[in-house]
């Protein structure tokens, strides 16, 4: 794998980058991949970055209700000044604009508004789909939520992944294991914080 360059803020690392590569690899060549909690576009990023780098065409829907202030955004991101001093327009832009500006050298990469709890993949005309990627709000009822509109619609082959999956949120590892336990799937999870069912 060669580095992903040029990323937006956020909180997305070396040990998730790595395994969202492995995923990538285990995926068809073409296809479709939806991520949900978008933020500014970081992970999205190296979704398309990664792709690339494996000749892999792959359409990016980049879901997310966009509210975050940019007081918030600056908060969550106060590692990354060198991105905001090197981008000072970002900081008049809304959440959506941000995201926009961040991922425009992907012509790929599709941002939406979507809140997942009022929306699900018919309102975007989606049947199917080759990935999915719940980096969201992390409670159990969006975690439940997520997988129920979005798990059903995965081709054969395809993988449904998330982030966080670690010590530091609870919940999403017990409400994940749960939904692994429930519907018989195994969940996959190695040295980071992203898990995934194989379809
Ligand atoms: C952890 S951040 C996503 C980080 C992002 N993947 C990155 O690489 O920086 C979580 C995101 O979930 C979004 N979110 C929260 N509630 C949501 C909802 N009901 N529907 C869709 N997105 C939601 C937030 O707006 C926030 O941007």
């Amino acid at each position: 794998m060669q580095p992903v360059t040029n990323l937006p803020p956020g909180s997305f690392f070396n040990n998730d980058i790595e395994a969202i590569y492995d995923i990538a690899c285990k995926l068809p060549n073409s296809g479709l991949l939806v991520e949900i909690g978008s933020f500014v576009g970081r992970s999205a990023s190296c979704w398309a970055q990664i792709f690339r780098q494996l000749g892999k065409k792959y359409r990016i829907y980049c879901l997310d209700t966009y509210h975050n202030s940019i007081d918030e955004i600056y908060r969550r991101s106060r590692n990354f000044e060198k991105y905001f001093r090197d981008n000072p327009k970002v900081m008049t832009m809304n959440n959506f604009e941000f995201i926009q500006y961040a991922v425009r050298d992907y012509p790929e990469i599709i941002c939406v508004e979507f809140d997942l709890f009022k929306m699900s993949p018919k309102d975007l005309g989606i049947t199917q789909i080759d990935c999915v990627f719940d980096d969201s709000l992390h409670s159990k009822q969006s975690i439940e939520k997520c997988f129920d509109d979005w798990y059903p619609i995965i081709n054969s082959g395809g993988v449904y992944c998330g982030h966080d999956y670690d010590s530091n949120f609870p919940t999403v590892v017990n409400t994940v294991n749960r939904i692994a336990q429930t519907n018989d799937l195994t969940v996959h999870n190695k040295d980071s914080s992203v898990f995934y069912f194989l379809k």
